[in-house]
């Protein structure tokens, strides 16, 4: 491997911390800023502030040598080589990324550079973020000669992250000056080299010493694109995935066997074609959002965007619906909610579909028993737990006399679900499943009045598990 780099990454949340866990774990001595002191603590105390697979074996590992926490960005910038800016880029009202952040941490940079630094956009930020952040320097006095910006946009995702991170599908370099690109180069090297993949205690995934992530070399404007168009475009994929799911269901064809159809067209691909409630989290909206606000400063119609998050909007509001109409009314209704996350494998919910469906469902006066692996705690801040919601322990505990049950996102868990316990204590065997998790026609067969996205409805067949024949579904049909 090659000589480790003195990184300081700006920002602990969940890029700014895997980042600086992944850059240790590949060699390089990281001091990771945050101003917020007690996430600092916390995190020099071996706590972890997110759900993330192998994030907290890696801090461990690292914690001692490698990694190191502070709030003070003027110690961390002075002693390093790069510095990556991962704090947050909000939306703001106008829907265009909100900077601010991005602005104090560069001011405050410039005020303690005292040799050659190069400042990495690590956030997702609108194209031409680096010339103002570069302005930002110059207008703060500092010479040229003593920095360069350079664009190092992040594609990882929450659940996945430290994976996505060491086993990229590529890296991206955006660089104006070769001086840049070499260290950004250096410090990618243990992955690009294909060395990481060699260490027996190395995180496992898909790459491989002999199939290490291709690095894409680009300018620092193009860099920046790539990952606003990504997301945008991952976004439109489930959008036009989730208008198809409703043609399919209109049709009585199943959305599964089309997308299934579609994704084996090398072209399109099986990815991100899953149907469902529609995407939510702290990328996709805001970052629709922002790229569509960035073409319009360009005066680029880009409206295929606004159908894009008006589709989103629009699928919560009929999977709600169909809740809805399994129930006749949500009015002194027991519902089971599984899932509170915007998706499985986190403890996070900003812009959670499944949250917002859970919100609706109250106002609608039913009474939620719900439950997520990992979420509870983080929801309960929003929806504290009272006379109409409560927080269970376990999905069998959540569905206990419950009137249906609503899968609201994908963990594993639920997939792995025992049918027949779940149905025996519920009072009405009736699922609604907002992510197609079950087979339908093995939901039918155990008893159950299964509605999912784009599939045709199913009830449950003659003689299926006991308790089926008081269904809903049946009395309904
Ligand atoms: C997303 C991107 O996938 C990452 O590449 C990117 O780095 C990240 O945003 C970011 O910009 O930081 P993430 O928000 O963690 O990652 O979540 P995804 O796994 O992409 O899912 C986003 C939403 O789309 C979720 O609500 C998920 O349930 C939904 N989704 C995803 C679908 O409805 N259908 C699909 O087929 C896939």
């Amino acid at each position: 491997m090659s000589q480790g780099v003195s990184i300081a990454v700006v920002g602990s949340g969940y890029v700014g911390l895997v980042a600086a866990a992944c850059f240790a774990e590949i060699g390089h001595h990281v001091v990771c800023v945050d101003n917020d002191e007690a996430k600092v603590q916390v995190l020099r105390e071996g706590g972890v502030p997110i759900h993330e697979e192998y994030l907290p074996e890696l801090l461990n590992r690292h914690r001692a040598n490698r990694v190191e926490f502070t709030s003070d960005l003027k110690a961390a910038t002075r002693g390093a080589q790069a510095i990556f800016i991962a704090v947050g880029t909000p939306q703001s009202e106008t829907g265009s990324a909100d900077l601010s952040y991005v602005d104090a941490v560069a001011s405050e940079i410039a005020r303690s550079i005292d040799s050659y630094k190069v400042i990495v956009e690590k956030s997702t930020v609108p194209v031409y973020t680096n010339e103002w952040i570069r302005r930002v320097l110059e207008r703060n006095g500092v010479p040229q000669d003593l920095f360069d910006v350079a664009s190092n946009p992040e594609f990882l995702r929450e659940g996945t992250a430290v994976v996505d991170f060491l086993h990229a599908d590529r890296i991206v370099l955006g660089a104006e000056t070769e001086r840049g690109a070499a260290v950004l180069r250096a410090i990618y090297e243990p992955l690009t080299s294909g060395a990481y993949y060699c260490s027996e205690d190395g995180v496992p995934g898909p790459r491989a010493a002999d199939d290490p992530p291709p690095v894409l070399l680009t300018t620092t404007k193009a860099a920046e694109i790539i990952k606003h168009a990504s997301n945008a475009f991952l976004a439109t994929k489930i959008s036009f995935i989730n208008v198809v799911a409703n043609i399919c269901e209109a049709a009585g064809a199943d959305v599964e066997d089309v997308a299934r159809g579609m994704g084996l067209d090398a072209r399109i691909g099986p990815k991100f074609l899953r149907a469902g409630i529609g995407y939510g989290g702290s990328c996709f909206p805001k970052d629709v959002a922002a790229f569509r606000h960035v073409a319009e400063q360009m005066n680029v119609d880009f409206g295929l965007l606004e159908e894009v998050e008006k589709i989103n909007a629009e699928q919560k509001r009929r999977f709600f619906q169909k809740v809805r109409s399994a129930l006749w009314t949500f009015r002194g209704k027991q519902i089971a909610a599984l899932g509170l996350a915007f998706k499985g494998g986190t403890d996070d919910i900003r812009e959670s579909p499944a949250l917002e469906i859970v919100e609706l469902m109250l106002r609608e006066g039913a009474l939620v028993r719900a439950y997520d692996p990992a979420a509870a705690s983080r929801a309960s801040e929003i929806i504290p737990a009272g006379r109409q919601m409560v927080y269970a322990d376990d999905p069998y505990e959540a569905a206990r006399d419950a009137d249906a049950v609503v899968i609201l996102n994908d963990w594993q868990e639920f997939a792995e679900l025992d049918l027949g316990r779940l149905r025996s204590t519920m009072r009405y065997p009736i699922v609604v499943d907002g992510r197609n998790l079950f087979d339908p026609a093995a939901m039918a067969a155990q008893g159950f009045t299964y509605l999912s996205v784009g599939r045709p409805a199913r009830h449950p067949v003659a003689g299926a598990a006991n308790g089926a024949d008081h269904a809903v579904g049946q009395r309904r049909s």
